[in-house]
Order: structure tokens, then C-alpha cells, then sequence
């Protein structure tokens, strides 16, 4: 091994939890995210239970889903709850102003997404309305879903099928209230977001985590007025952060790209860092304890959509890129552990940044996907303190990213696992690495490793397994160390066992 790159790792320092619901996803009415992707109704020919999609749920089950953001996004503030309960044939039709301009039938609505989660086995994230609805309406929605006892909404629920509340620790009050949620100033969203929290009750013993609408990329004054306005009356702030390589107008296209779209993709990916660093900063000003988290509720790869997809769908492909991109940013996740305890997906299928794409009764998981399964090995895992000197770097047209990224936990079992991504396209990393503070003489490694042979490699309906993890060998354990070799664009998770 002739590289100077090293990684040192404290098996015995771990520096607070990596909570599991860093790895959440958003599901939005949105393109074919809802309706195609999880629900196909119960009369479907596609398997089906109570109307959402088998497949789909089976390999969502497989990465252990820890939450999940509904019904928006843009459309949260268009959305009335009320208009997606009681018999599917009776609900309202309304327009989908937002998102192609389609009709929405409301046939997914309070009971199907509960039940979805139910399913899943996850919590629930309901973002209410702040733009177009009412306090009273995000009032009596949270009353819908949480009273027990005799209440008039507690009554319409049960008159709808559900005699016992749902538990429900998440609730965002508005969704890009900057843009989309009704173009506030930061000073008028925070007096609002105080008006309609106040109503937001916790009810028996259900505990409410309010997430207030937070700042876009690098609007830090929104934040300072937030924190300084209404730090005491929430639980989190959002940050949404997309990584887009090109400009709004003209994003990049999601496959046959060059190596400069994969250089400032990934290069824009590590803007995260600096983001979430900067907001912290702001927060700590009025929050110094962190007791207010920054939850990261939209995150991932905006690109041009599909040739030939609605413009409004934003539907794109998924390729070995957006799987280094997924790595990062789980690893800038992992590394603000004290202050970010949730970030979600955009989306969860066939829109943006996607883990699986459908097409009629046909499914399959991209890149995106297999980082968060080999990822999950750090839900609610220790955080181990580590030292990654990357000495190379990947350099492209005069400009230069580090190489190597990492990230290491320790899980309830005392198993370690150690992630690691290479973003050179072109060449190999070899990397040392060293385990300080392990107990016993020594260990035992696996890995898995995600890779491909071209920078847009993704998986088709035809050929849905180009891209998949396969088991990973090229290290050699000397005692306590290791020496890797990871493959040009590679996603690597390594098992270490004492
Ligand atoms: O995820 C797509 C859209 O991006 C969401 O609706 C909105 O919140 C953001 O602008």
C-alpha cells in the first residue's frame, strides 16, 4: 500500500447516537409517488394489501423505515384533511396545483397513510397546513388522530373505522412557508407558526415534536429570526437542501452525463456540511443545549425529469452517483449527531432522489436504495469518534474534493461497521485503517460493496440488477488493522467483529 490515506478509529470513544430516523424518507402527492408507487387501491390487479403495493412494501420493510413524511411538501399547504377521510367514492376531487396540475381524489388520505405506516412498522410525520388552511383545521386534525376519549373529531374517526387513536410524536406546522407555503417573511411565519402551534395539543399521553418550517440552502437570517422568535415553543427546525449540479432552469440530466456533472454533483453534495454547520452555529446562539434539532425533511438529487415525463412528476433515474451522494450525506449526518436527529429522502419512489422506481406492476431498487440497506446498520447505532486523513484528492478541472469519506458506529451487539465512500470515478483508494481501544487480540472483517462500471450505471425495468451490492474482500487484518482497496466509485460498508 503506497497511499497516504488513513483512517483512525476510537472503538472504545463513542460520541452520542446515530438516531435511526436520520434515515427517514417524504412521501409527497407528488408525480407518481403516492398513487402508482405505494398506493394502487384495493381493487387493483397489482398484489395488494388494503391497497398498498406488495412489492413496494416488502423492500421497504428490507431497509427498516424509521419515519415517514406525508402529504407534502408544496402540497401540504393545499392540502385539507378533512377532503381525504370517510368512503373513497364520496371524497373531493381537487386539482393538484402544485404537481402536473392533475386531479387528486383524496383516495390516500389520514387512515390509508396510517396505515401505511402501521404497516412499516414507522412513525408517522404529518405536516399540516399553514399557507391555505386554518388553525382550526390543524387543530382539529391533530384532535382527529390523537384524541381517546369523547371528542367530535374523536367521534368522526371512530365513525370512519378507527375507534383508537393513532400514536403521533411528529407534526410539522407548514412546509416552506419562505416559497411555496405562502411567501412569508421570516418575522410574519414566526408569529404564525407560534398562532397555530398553540393549538397543536398533546392529548392523553401523546406527545406532540413540533417541527417548525425552517430555512432554504443558505438563508441564515431566517433561521436568527426563527430561533430568536419561537425557539421555546418547538421541538426541531427543517433545512431542505438539494444537491442540483446545474442551474433551476437547466438541472443536469439524471443519466448520460460527463465527468464534470459527477464532479460538481458531488462536489455541491458536501455543501451540506457547510450548511448545516453555519445553521447550527445560528441555533446554538439561542440554543446552546441543543435541545432544538435540525431536521434535514427534504434532502438529495434534483435533475431534469425523464424525456418524455410530465414536467411536474419529477420523475428521474437513479444511478451510482446518486448512491455517493446518498453515502455523504449520511455521513454529514452522522457527523452533526448532536444537533441533526432526522433528515428524509426526496422522495420515497419514482420522484427526485428515489430508493425505488415503478412502472406498472413492475418494480425495482436503485443505487439510492442500496446505501440505505447496507446504511442501517447505524440506526440508532453508537457514533465512533474517528480521524480520516484523506491525503488524495479527486481533482477535476482545476478544482479538487477529498477522495474519501467515512463514518463508523458501534451497534447494541459491540460489532462495529465502518462506511466509506471513494468519489473518484477513475481510480481506486487504498486506505489504512487503524482500530484504537478494541478489547482482545483479533477481529473479524466482512464487507459488502456497491459499485459499477460507468458513472450513470442504474438499474431498468429490463435490467433491474446492474447496480446491486455484492460481498466485498480486498482487505488484508493485520491485528487490530486493516488494509482496504476500494473500487473507483464505490460505496463500501465493512463488519467488524471482536
Ligand atoms: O420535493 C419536491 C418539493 O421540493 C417539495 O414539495 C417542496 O417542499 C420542495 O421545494
Amino acid at each position: 500500500m503506497t497511499s497516504g490515506n488513513t483512517l483512525t478509529i476510537g472503538a472504545d470513544q463513542t460520541i452520542g447516537k446515530l438516531d435511526r430516523n436520520l434515515y427517514a424518507h417524504f412521501s409527497e402527492h407528488l408525480g407518481r409517488c403516492v398513487y402508482e408507487g405505494l398506493w394502487v387501491g384495493e381493487d387493483s390487479p397489482i398484489p395488494n394489501t388494503k391497497g398498498i403495493r406488495n412489492d413496494v412494501l416488502e423492500a421497504l420493510k428490507r431497509i427498516s423505515v424509521p419515519a415517514l413524511r406525508w402529504p407534502g411538501g408544496c402540497f401540504a399547504d393545499e392540502y385539507h384533511w378533512k377532503d381525504g377521510i370517510g368512503p373513497r367514492e364520496d371524497r373531493k376531487r381537487m386539482i393538484n396545483t402544485h404537481w402536473g396540475g392533475v386531479v387528486e381524489n383524496n383516495h390516500f388520505g389520514t387512515h390509508e397513510f396510517m396505515m401505511l405506516c402501521e404497516l412499516l412498522d414507522c412513525e408517522p410525520i404529518i405536516c399540516g397546513n399553514v399557507g391555505s388552511g386554518t388553525v382550526q383545521e390543524m387543530s382539529e386534525w391533530v384532535e382527529y388522530m390523537t384524541f381517546d376519549g369523547v371528542s367530535p373529531m374523536a367521534e368522526l374517526r371512530a365513525k370512519n373505522g378507527r375507534e383508537k387513536p393513532w400514536k403521533l410524536t411528529y407534526f410539522g406546522v407548514g412546509n416552506e412557508n419562505w416559497g411555496c407555503g405562502g411567501n412569508m417573511r421570516p418575522q410574519y411565519y414566526a408569529d404564525e407558526y407560534k398562532r397555530y402551534q398553540t393549538y397543536v395539543r398533546n392529548y392523553g399521553d401523546n406527545r406532540i415534536h413540533r417541527i417548525a418550517c425552517g430555512p432554504s440552502d443558505g438563508d441564515y437570517e431566517w433561521t436568527d429570526v426563527l430561533m430568536r422568535e419561537a425557539h421555546r415553543h418547538l421541538d426541531s427546525i427543517s433545512l431542505h437542501y438539494y444537491t442540483v449540479p446545474g442551474v433551476w432552469s437547466d438541472k443536469g440530466a439524471a443519466t448520460g452525463f460527463g465527468e464534470e456533472d459527477w464532479f460538481v454533483t458531488l462536489k455541491k453534495t458536501l455543501r451540506m456540511d457547510e450548511l448545516i454547520t453555519k445553521h447550527s452555529t445560528i441555533m446554538d446562539r439561542y440554543d446552546p443545549d441543543k435541545r432544538v434539532g435540525l431536521v434535514i425533511d427534504e434532502w438529495g438529487t434534483w435533475y431534469n425529469v425523464e424525456p418524455g415525463t410530465n414536467p411536474g412528476f419529477l420523475y428521474q433515474q437513479n444511478t451510482i452517483r446518486d448512491a455517493l451522494v446518498a453515502g455523504l450525506n449520511f455521513h454529514i449526518f452522522h457527523d452533526h449527531n448532536d444537533r441533526v436527529r432526522m433528515a428524509n429522502i426526496a422522495q420515497m419512489v419514482n420522484v427526485l432522489q428515489a430508493v425505488i422506481l415503478t412502472e406498472g406492476d413492475r418494480m425495482l431498487l436503485t443505487p439510492t436504495y442500496h446505501v440505505f440497506d447496507m446504511y442501517k446498520v447505524h440506526q440508532d447505532a453508537e457514533r465512533l469518534e474517528l480521524r480520516l486523513v484523506s491525503e488524495e484528492r479527486y481533482s477535476f478541472g482545476g478544482e479538487s474534493i477529498a477522495k474519501l469519506s467515512a463514518s463508523a458506529s458501534k451497534d447494541a451487539e459491540g460489532r462495529i461497521h465502518i462506511s466509506l465512500c471513494n468519489v473518484d470515478p477513475s481510480n481506486a483508494a487504498e486506505l489504512s485503517i487503524d482500530l484504537r481501544g478494541l478489547a482482545g487480540g483479533g477481529i473479524r472483517v466482512s464487507g459488502t460493496e456497491l459499485t459499477a462500471n460507468a458513472m450513470d450505471a442504474h438499474n431498468t425495468f429490463e435490467q433491474p440488477d446492474r447496480v446491486k451490492p455484492a460481498p466485498f474482500s480486498e482487505f488484508a487484518v493485520e491485528g487490530t488493522s486493516l488494509r482496504v482497496k476500494l473500487s473507483p466509485m464505490s460505496v463500501t460498508v465493512l463488519r467488524i467483529e471482536g
